[in-house]
């Protein structure tokens, strides 16, 4: 199985780990591109299971999930859906976005979430016992959520919440030295100007640049871009498309890997118009 690396932030290992050993599921929140998928995978290869991830959108059916009849070679013969491959196989079932599925589609997921741990399939006729090994993990970044794209709270309580967040600058500067190979110093730069800009973020209220824009720069500059260069075209020009915000943070991007001798960059938020 694949060594997924993943830089930890907290307990969340542990506590994925407890509730694999416990059987529960669990359920990760937190901004794009905070980590979510990756712990997901490297946790499969901490538990040395397999991962069968299910991309959720609004047109998602309970067929989708469990299976369906399908006529091949002039016989009508089940298939299973990804959820059942996944309970039979005692994988991890990894299902991203789940918020964006309809109610009536995450049903099937209820009598497997609690003491149960049993998937019915009622157009198969058969019920499928989910062996120890099989877990069931959700993720959604509450930032999308629309009041129409709620789950429900007998869903929700059902899970192990981990709600995860950036990582501290040191460590997240460590993710982007291990993933893009860049040396310390430019990784802390880059994650210096992402701090200064999420700080603004509570002026402006955009979706922060993530660790996922920060490895992406780092790349960048891994292959000779320079870090402005790399700002702009990751950090910055995915964040806004109002040319005056662009401009204020420009000017805090700049500053920012100016300074980064300290985490904290030297605050030029007062100077930004929105
Ligand atoms: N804790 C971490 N350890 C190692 N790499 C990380 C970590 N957090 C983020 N990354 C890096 O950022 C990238 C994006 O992370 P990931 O795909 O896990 O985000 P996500 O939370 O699933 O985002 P989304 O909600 O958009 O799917 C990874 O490919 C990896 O390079
Ligand atoms: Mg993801």
């Amino acid at each position: 199985m694949t060594d997924h690396y993943y830089q930890s932030s907290g307990s969340e290992v542990q506590l994925f780990k407890r509730a694999a050993q416990q059987r529960v599921p669990l359920m990760l929140t937190g901004p794009t591109g905070c980590g979510k998928t990756r712990l997901v995978e490297h946790m499969g290869g901490v538990l040395g299971r397999e991962v069968v991830t299910i991309s959720c959108h609004d047109d998602l059916t309970s067929s989708d999930l469990v299976g369906r009849f399908m006529v091949t070679g002039g016989d009508v013969v089940w298939n299973d859906g990804p959820l059942t491959r996944a309970v039979k196989a005692g994988a991890i079932c990894y299902m991203d976005e789940v918020v964006e599925a309809r109610h009536d589609s995450l049903a099937v997921l209820h009598s497997l979430t609690d003491h149960r741990r049993t998937l019915y399939l009622d157009r198969a006729g058969q019920t499928v016992k989910a062996p120890d090994s099989f877990m069931l993990v959700c993720s959604y970044n509450p930032a999308y959520r629309s009041s129409l794209k709620e789950l429900k709270p007998s869903f929700r309580q059902r899970f192990v919440t981990v709600a995860m967040r950036y990582l501290p600058a040191e460590r997240e500067a460590e993710v982007l030295v291990a993933e893009a190979g860049v040396d310390a110093a430019v990784a802390r730069r880059l994650v210096n100007c992402a701090i200064g800009i999420r700080k603004a973020d509570d002026i402006f209220h955009f979706e922060p640049p993530s660790t996922r824009v920060l490895v992406t720069a780092a790349r960048l500059v891994a292959a000779g871009a320079t870090e402005m260069e790399a700002a702009e075209a990751c950090i910055l020009a995915p964040l806004s498309n109002d040319g005056a915000i662009a401009d204020g943070l420009r000017e805090l991007a700049a500053a920012s890997l100016l300074d980064a001798s300290t985490p904290t960059p030297r605050s030029t938020a007062g100077g930004i118009k929105p």
